[in-house]
């Protein structure tokens, strides 16, 4: 008798629900944690770049499962800052590990990267600009991203990176948010080396400090400027399914040129198109790449990352199948959030597991495609994925039916059971 009993109220409490079930898996329940915090102040005079690196900054600590993480640009009085006159190039944050005992320094840092694809850049665990307003950041049930599980000795902190480019009373602020050298007036990169003359626009052109060109006789004050960021966390137990980043980077050719070593230059120049192809209606820069995924499993999230002037981009297996396609929008007024001419948000794709499955060591294409109405420098195609791999005894479970264990966070951690999933 008891035993039928939980079927019964299971059927109930499914039907009861129905109707909801697809926002179900999404419902931000009480388990669930949210937390608004704030970056160190930035200052930004106009025409200027901040580009600045901040070491253990606030988020919440302990073994956690990362659900989501927002942000954007706001003054000292906490309103948002439209990208017109502060263009977010780019804020991104990344955990390191720091000894318990040590001093804080530097080269006791180890910083702790995502799980590829690029060698020695695109390390983060979240990275977006100007389009991070309307773009998804939520993991979806039952994933989530592991933080606060440190080596023996270490403890794990943070750190952000926040790149923006006040763009007030500049001559072109599409030139100066696309960090072309000859604005920033710019012949040696932050290091002191010089700079080839090919290389005409992109960040080692607007490293902190720079100047873009300003109009004549414009008058404006310092700004004093934040990154707020708004963390979804759960508390890490047995029902959540862990995820691995991995960032794609259309500009690695190495795979194609036959090498084994990723090759990531992150920017690249579209250049105008011919007046040909003017005259076929057809200026489209389709920039194509080829990257191996090292371990395969369900994508359950992607998304990606372009500059004004991008048009799209997406992620195929070997096959050839589409994995996800990210469309960019475009604002078209002037307050924060919808300015015209600016990307203020990517579209994402949420995968059920099944529906994209890849496998170790699987090539995928990466594609990003830019409008060549007109010359742009310093663009980026990046693809930014979740995969939730296939783990031994998952697939043991799965085995008997091919159905996996349907997982909620709402009202409290809970999974139906795999048989039962499998009518729903
Ligand atoms: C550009 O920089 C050079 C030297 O670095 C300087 O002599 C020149 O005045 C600068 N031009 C402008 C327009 O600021
Ligand atoms: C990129 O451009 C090519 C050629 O025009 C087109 O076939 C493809 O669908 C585009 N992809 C995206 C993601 O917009």
């Amino acid at each position: 008798m008891k035993m039928a009993l939980l079927p019964v109220l299971l059927v109930i409490f499914l039907s009861a629900h129905a109707p909801l079930q697809s926002e179900a898996l999404n419902v931000r329940g009480p388990r669930l944690k949210s937390k608004t915090f704030l970056s160190p102040p930035f200052l930004l005079n106009p025409g200027s770049v901040s580009n600045k690196f901040y070491y253990d900054i606030d988020l919440p600590r302990g073994h956690l499962a990362l659900k989501s993480f927002d942000a954007e640009v706001v003054d000292e009085n906490g309103v948002p800052v439209p990208l017109h006159e502060t263009y977010l190039h780019h804020w991104i944050v990344e955990p390191y590990y720091a000894a318990k005992n040590g001093h804080g320094l530097p080269e006791e840092r180890i910083l702790k990267r995502n799980s590829g694809v690029c060698e020695d850049v695109l390390w983060q665990y979240y990275g977006l600009g100007s389009e991070t307003r309307h773009t998804a950041t939520w993991v979806p049930d039952p994933y989530g991203i592991e933080i606060g599980n440190p080596p023996e000795g270490y403890e794990e902190k943070w750190f952000l990176n926040v790149h923006a480019i006040d763009t007030r009373g500049v001559t072109d602020k599409l030139g100066c948010v696309e960090c072309r050298c000859d604005l920033y007036n710019v012949t040696v990169d932050e290091y002191g080396r010089s700079i080839d003359e090919s290389y005409t626009g992109g960040l080692y052109c607007c490293y902190d400090q720079t100047q873009c060109r300003m109009k004549e006789g414009f008058n404006g004050g310092p700004r004093e400027l934040f990154l707020r960021y708004t963390v979804t966390w759960l508390a890490w137990s047995d029902a959540v399914v862990p995820v691995k980043i991995y960032i794609f980077d259309v500009t690695d050719s190495a795979l194609l040129e036959g090498k084994t070593e990723p090759a990531c230059k992150v920017e690249y120049q579209v250049e105008e198109c011919s007046s040909e192809n003017r005259a076929k209606n057809d200026c489209v820069d389709v920039m194509v790449t080829k990257q191996v995924l090292p371990r395969g499993g369900d994508i359950v999230f992607g998304k990606g990352h372009q500059h004004p002037g991008g048009i799209g981009a997406s992620l195929h297996a070997q096959d050839g199948r589409l994995l996800c396609a990210s469309m960019p929008t475009y604002g078209t007024g002037t307050e924060a959030g919808n300015e015209a001419g600016y990307i203020v948000g990517m579209s994402s794709c949420y995968l059920a597991p099944g529906t994209a499955t890849v496998r170790d060591g699987e090539a995928l294409t990466v594609v990003s495609n830019y409008s060549s109405e007109r010359r742009h420098d310093g663009v980026m195609g990046l693809f930014y994925i979740l995969v939730a791999e296939h783990q031994a005894e998952q697939q043991q479970h799965l085995a008997p039916n091919n159905r996996q264990a349907l997982c909620f966070s709402f009202p409290v951690s809970w999974c139906l059971p795999a048989w039962l999933s499998g009518y729903m």
